[in-house]
């Protein structure tokens, strides 16, 4: 019998420091994946054990794992062969190999392939904590450099999402956590307001980002097309299927698959697509035999789910499957303060493009604000290109932005109508805004300006010079 671990290791029973690993034990031998899951277990890891190749993928598809301890001599199939689809399935897990004396050539040939560590049978303790504890240093190390990547994505949100209202802080939480599991996750929110953003910045912040995003909109598909374009089929399926192809989830193996608007599948697709998420496998079309995939999926819906699934238009049990988290997308309306930043970048953007200096009018930014984007950041987006090409001068004016926005500027009523109404200003912002306005409409004639407002020439004089204004 090969023995794994002297017998001190198991009289140590006091942790000397705690690792808070989630570990995966995957060896045949019951004995060795019984002494070290104590052993880890002394130190704080959560243990998860693995007798087979297949029970470990299925382990690792089911938890979080951080370390795979792992046997090279499984029966069956090489231990490099399921180091190398570990390595593939789960890429940012570390994996440590344990080797006999013997075979420490497969030791350095594993290190090769993508192992962290390996450590030689029999070992103690102590080689195991050591082990252990290296893994510990190197993810937290490499999580420290994810945040501080992920927070140096951008300076006004996350990635190419703009927005720092905490409604906003609170979505790039959830996708940071979201973009490191494997779970189903559902996209909710009102048209325009980022689904397919937050889709790919999942996908984008991933430990799977060089694999293929592919998104589909469930909703344009044509019915009868939509299992084929979702399965692929196989030659012969049906007239004029000349040869095999594939469809779009297998084309997104290895990477993310969006199902956009997939309140819109038809009900018999519905069944399919729960069968391939379950069972992560497909049948192509006129195909009788399933093939096995790998891609994340990411749901996204307008519609009202729980809704439909009540008048049953949507599989109950589909919906829970994609449900496993749910995020939420705020509309523009409820984070407001998000929208001058928003203009910010989008005229950034534009500017570069056109090389002009487009920039908003105070009167025109305030209607932005107060106007509350039915279509969300895309009717916002939309605005803000279509008032760069309308006006005139560099500086967008009421006048210059679209029918619907001068439409509610004309019926808002400055009492109660206006939201913005409800933000209460500062007594100094409001004296700022009565002298710069003063001074605007008497064409910097300050003695006129100072004598209306009421107040001494020096004073206008200091509150200009403390504004910094050019007047
Ligand atoms: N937070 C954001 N920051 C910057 N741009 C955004 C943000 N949210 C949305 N956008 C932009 O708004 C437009 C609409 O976004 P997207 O297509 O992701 O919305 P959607 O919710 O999928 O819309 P629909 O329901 O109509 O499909 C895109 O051009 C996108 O780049
Ligand atoms: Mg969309």
């Amino acid at each position: 019998m090969r023995h794994v671990l002297a017998a001190d290791a198991i009289a140590i029973t006091e942790p000397t420091s705690e690792t808070n690993l989630n570990l995966l034990i995957v060896d045949d031998e019951r004995s060795v994946r019984e002494s070290c899951r104590e052993v880890a277990r002394s130190l704080g890891c959560g243990v998860e054990v693995a007798g087979s190749p297949e029970q470990a993928y299925r382990a690792l598809a089911a938890t979080s794992t951080d370390v795979v301890l792992l046997d090279l001599r499984l029966p069956g199939k090489s231990g490099l062969e399921v180091l190398e689809e570990i390595k593939q399935r789960r890429p940012e897990t570390l994996v440590i190999v344990m080797t006999g004396f013997a075979t420490v050539q497969s030791a350095v040939q594993a290190m090769k392939l993508g192992a962290y560590d390996y450590i030689t049978k029999p070992f103690n303790f102590e080689e195991l904590r050591l082990a252990l504890e290296r893994a510990t240093g190197h993810l937290k190390l490499t999580t420290e450099n994810r945040l501080l990547r992920e927070q140096m994505k951008s300076k006004h949100g996350f990635g190419s999402l703009v927005g720092q209202t905490p409604e906003m802080e609170k979505l790039y939480r959830i996708i940071a956590k979201a973009a490191h599991s494997t779970h189903t996750v559902l996209i909710l929110g009102e048209s325009g307001t980022g689904k397919e953003l937050v889709a790919r910045s999942i996908h984008s912040s991933s430990p799977h980002r060089d694999q293929p995003f592919i998104a589909i909109d469930c909703g344009s598909l044509v019915p009868t097309l939509i299992e084929s374009e979702l399965f692929g089929y196989v030659r012969g399926a049906f007239t004029g299927a000349m040869r095999a192809k594939d469809g779009l989830m297998a084309t997104a193996e290895g990477g993310t698959i969006f199902l956009d608007e997939v309140g819109e599948l038809p009900v018999d697709l519905q069944a399919k697509l729960l069968r391939a998420i379950q069972e992560k496998e497909i049948r192509p079309v006129g195909g009788t035999r399933p093939v096995p995939i790998n891609v994340r999926i990411l749901a996204a819906t307008n519609r009202d789910l729980e809704a439909a699934v009540q008048q049953g238009k949507f599989r109950r049990d589909l919906y829970f499957r994609l449900n496993v988290l749910t995020l939420r997308i705020p509309p523009l309306r409820e984070r407001k303060q998000d929208i001058p930043l928003l203009i910010g970048n989008m005229l950034e953007r534009i500017n570069r493009a056109t090389e002009m200096q487009h920039a908003f009018g105070d009167d025109a930014l305030r209607l932005m604000v107060s106007y509350d984007w039915p279509g969300n950041v895309r009717e916002l987006e939309n605005c803000v290109e279509c008032a760069c090409t309308t006006c005139s001068l560099p500086t967008i004016q009421i006048a210059d932005l679209p029918t619907p926005l001068r439409n509610f500027q004309a019926h808002a009523k400055p009492a109660d109508g206006d939201s913005a109404t409800d933000v209460i200003t500062p007594l100094d912002q409001l004296e700022k805004q009565a002298i710069l306005h003063a001074v605007e409409v008497l064409q910097s004639d300050k003695l006129e300006a100072a004598r209306q407002l009421g107040i001494g020439k020096t004073t206008l004089y200091r509150k200009l010079k403390a504004y910094g204004s050019a007047y």
